[in-house]
């Protein structure tokens, strides 16, 4: 809590409390506290393998991962155009109102990955990435289940 505590406070922050996510089960504000829980215990299994990541950049970057979706433009668009727009208004509304680092703003910016194409470019980046879908498959389990219907 102590490393996201301006995010979650901030004003942006509750107006993703108020942005629907996967399939409108849960909001973009839970998502990103639930992939920042993800990504503190991804990093933490790399660390006790011996890969150092900062839980900081990880758990700063996953928590502000989709803001980009908290702004009208982009979330009125069609999702295969919001794909590609929303990491980038994120990352830049990440510098400029929560002053992230440029590993964080990376981070943000690639979570889509392969959507985008470029990869992140630090282990925290890539941590984020895997959170993000980790999260994202137990969502859409838990509001669709398909492959349960077969
Ligand atoms: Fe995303
Ligand atoms: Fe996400």
């Amino acid at each position: 809590m102590r490393m996201g505590e301006d995010i979650v406070q901030s004003e942006r922050f509750d107006k993703a409390w108020h942005v629907p996510h996967h399939h409108k089960k849960g909001t973009i504000a839970q998502h990103c506290l639930e992939t920042a829980g993800y990504a503190l215990r991804i990093s933490r299994w790399l660390s006790r393998r011996g890969i150092t990541v900062s839980e900081r950049d990880v758990v700063r970057a996953s928590l502000l991962h989709d803001i980009g979706m908290t702004e009208d433009e982009v979330f009125l668009s069609p999702s295969r155009v919001k794909a590609y727009t929303h990491p980038r208004e994120g990352s830049r509304i990440a510098r400029e109102e929560f002053g992230v680092s440029d590993l964080q703003a990376d981070a943000i910016l690639r979570h889509m990955w392969p959507i985008g194409h470029v990869p992140p470019h630090s282990i925290e980046g890539w941590v984020v990435v895997a959170a993000d879908k980790c999260c994202s498959i137990h969502e859409i389990h838990q509001a669709f289940a398909p492959w349960a219907k077969r």
